[in-house]
């Protein structure tokens, strides 16, 4: 091996003295002495990670050469305790086997039924939230607004519609406290003693005891019931190992939950980002609106019509290439490795930068600009291979990316044809970067009523053209 090519160190004195600006931003913060070393650098956290933007290199560590490398200690130790052994969280042969076992539950047939689920969520939220909202031009924080449709949309694709409201409100809480118990403890491990002795850890406990409880009590009664409802718990209950046998509650509750947590606030935060784009770029939005109602008019969108929708689809995906939900992806090299001629040793983390690798000048021209059309069929051809990879890639890419694809695709088509949303003039972006890339102060807007151009295709007198 080459012993010249090191990689560039960022030791850990130059860490701490830099400690308020990582603190204040540490995507921002990733993003510059990623830049100042030319898409390779190794820092002192104090563990060392090796941070990337280069696609070469994350695609060499995701995909070719991916059986060298497994889920991080933080995933492994902190975040499995408390979400439990799920798809997102387990490895080696045990997460093979889960994974070869559910993939074929997110086939086509079971998202026809899940995008009938969908719709109807979506036309709820509108009917007796939103309009209550338009009707007043009321100010609301569209991120929190995304987060209460995003974890309905899902909890009841997942567990059926008879799932109660007062159940999912209560899952809800327990997943967002256990989610920021774990981000204390990731962000504050020095304060773990203090954490037993405030009470947070019983509580924590406390919680996560109910939340499995009422899965568990849902799962009995869907066996007992042996009702067939077409959600992911029936897909989950349905999925069958190679010798024919069945996954236990356990196996079930653990995923139920990965799912959830895995879920909800990705789609949350891109939905929210998109809408804040759709403000700073007015011509970006009529042209959405006049694609939606070319395509679907004012009816209900069905599976059919993902296909359809490909223009919303292109707002969607240049958004979550602007503002990834999944920011920065993590490994631990099993063996040492070598890349590019460079040294990754073993068990130390090496992470893909997400957010620099979707705004690196070497794959994206004009990096920092919104335009959809990069995501046109065509241009899609010309991007370079893991230069965009907001679902991540090879074996683990993201399960859910067709579900929540058509969940985004429904939700922004549905709204937009019904509401405007003018961002507030305060409205600034900057970052709350938890495991997911938030909008720190939200996504601040006045709902309006959206009055159709006279030329739509839904406008009043107007006839849509027969096919
Ligand atoms: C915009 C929405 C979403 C984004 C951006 C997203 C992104 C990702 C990414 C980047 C990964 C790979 C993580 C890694 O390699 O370490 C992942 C994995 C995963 N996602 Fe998603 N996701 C989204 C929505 C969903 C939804 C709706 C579900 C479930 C219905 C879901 C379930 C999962 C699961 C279970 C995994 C782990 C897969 C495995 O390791 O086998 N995700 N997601």
């Amino acid at each position: 091996m080459d012993k010249k090519k090191k990689i560039p160190k960022v030791g850990l004195s130059k860490m701490l003295l830099n400690y308020s600006a990582m603190n204040e931003n540490l995507v921002l913060y990733f993003k510059k002495i990623i830049d100042e070393n030319n898409g390779l650098v190794k820092v002192k956290l104090p563990y060392s990670l090796v941070l990337t933007d280069r696609a070469e290199v994350i695609g060499h560590f995701l995909q070719k050469n991916n059986k060298n490398y497994r889920k991080t200690a933080l995933i492994r130790n902190t975040i499995r305790k408390e979400i439990g052994n799920g798809l997102f969280t387990s490895d080696g042969d045990y997460w093979l086997k889960q994974r070869r076992a559910i993939q074929p539950g997110f086939h086509k047939k079971r998202l026809e039924g899940i995008a009938r689920i969908m719709v109807e969520e979506i036309n709820h939220y509108m009917d007796n939230v939103m309009d209550a909202y338009a009707e007043n031009n009321q100010e609301i924080d569209l991120l929190d607004e995304m987060a209460k449709l995003a974890f309905k949309v899902l909890t009841k694709s997942l567990f059926g519609q008879e799932f109660e409201d007062g159940k999912i409100n209560a899952i809800g809480e327990m997943v967002s406290s256990s989610q920021q118990y774990v981000m204390n403890r990731t962000l504050k491990p020095y304060l773990k003693p203090w954490y037993y002795v405030n009470g947070d850890y019983a509580e924590n406990e406390r919680l996560k005891k109910v939340r499995d409880e009422i899965i568990i009590e849902f799962i009995e009664d869907r066996k007992r019931s042996g009702e067939k409802v077409d959600d992911l718990l029936d897909m989950l209950l349905e999925t069958e190992y190679e010798d024919g046998s069945k996954m236990s509650n356990q196996q079930i509750l653990d995923e139920t939950i990965v799912l959830l947590v895995a879920g909800h606030e990705t789609s949350a935060v891109t939905i929210s980002w998109t809408w804040y784009l759709l403000g700073m770029h007015p011509e970006v939005e009529d042209k959405l609106v006049d694609s939606v109602l070319e395509n679907i008019g004012d009816k209900d969108p069905t599976f059919a019509d993902v296909r359809s929708l490909a223009y919303p689809l292109q707002v969607l995906e240049e958004s979550m290439r602007l503002y990834p939900a999944v920011w920065f992806i993590d490994r631990e090299p099993l063996e040492d490795d070598e890349i590019e001629g460079m040294k990754i040793k073993k068990g130390e983390d090496i992470g893909a930068f997400l957010y620099g690798l979707h705004r690196n000048p070497a794959y994206w021209e004009n990096p920092d600009e919104f335009d959809p059309n990069r995501f046109s069929a065509e241009n899609k051809k010309k991007q370079t291979p893991y230069s965009y990879l907001p679902y991540g890639g090879g074996p683990r890419l993201c399960i859910g990316k067709n579900f929540a694809q058509m969940e985004m695709q429904f939700i922004v088509s549905m709204l937009i044809r019904r509401y405007k949303f003018v961002l507030s003039p305060d409205q600034e972006v900057s970052f709350k970067p938890l495991f997911t890339l938030c909008p720190s102060n939200g996504i601040k807007v006045r709902v309006e009523k959206r009055v159709l151009k006279e030329t739509s295709p839904v406008a009043e007198g107007y006839e849509m053209p027969v096919s």
